[in-house]
């Protein structure tokens, strides 16, 4: 049984910087998962006190937040069955030398502090995230080959 859901992709400032949003998407479409939504955005102190508010007061926060601000991000809505875990087992656990070979995170990274991507944990954030980001208009609806509802 098909549960659709979206999910929110952040490509964080070291993804950017290291050449790897092409990589990183297509692992995405790859796996069959429906692009959405797509765009470059700066993010400032005010956007990100809301994305990291589960942080706030430890003592990684102030540096992640510079870090954050260092480049553009890509923000992606992507679509699919179950996709919020779908798309985090992609991504693989938050420290890099911890994540399953395979994951995103384990094959581009090796610090916690430059972990190349962020995804929505639960549907319920994810629709928190993608409003933070997207507004209505940049978020599309679409038939595509791979859609679950074809193969069943
Ligand atoms: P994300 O939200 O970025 O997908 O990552 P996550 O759920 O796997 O991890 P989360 O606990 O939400 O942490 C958000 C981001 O904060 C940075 N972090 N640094 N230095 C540290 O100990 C530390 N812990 C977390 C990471 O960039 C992490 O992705
Ligand atoms: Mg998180």
């Amino acid at each position: 049984m098909a549960d659709i859901q979206r999910t929110l992709v952040l490509i964080k400032p070291d993804g950017v910087q290291r050449e790897l949003i092409g990589q990183v998407i297509g692992r995405f479409e790859r796996k069959g998962l429906k692009l959405v939504g797509l765009k470059l955005l700066s993010l400032d102190e005010t956007i990100l006190a809301d994305h990291y508010a589960h942080h706030i007061g430890k003592p990684f926060y102030d540096s992640l937040v510079k870090f954050m601000m260092e480049t553009p991000v890509v923000a992606v809505v992507l679509e699919g069955n179950d996709v919020v875990n779908e798309v985090r087992k992609v991504v693989g656990s938050t420290n890099p030398r911890e994540a399953d070979a395979g994951t995103i995170r384990a094959d581009f990274s090796m610090d916690v502090a430059g972990n190349i991507i962020h995804a929505s944990d639960s549907p319920e954030n994810a629709q928190i995230e993608i409003s933070r980001f997207f507004n209505d208009g940049e978020v599309f609806s679409y038939n595509k080959l791979t859609d679950p509802y074809i193969f069943g």
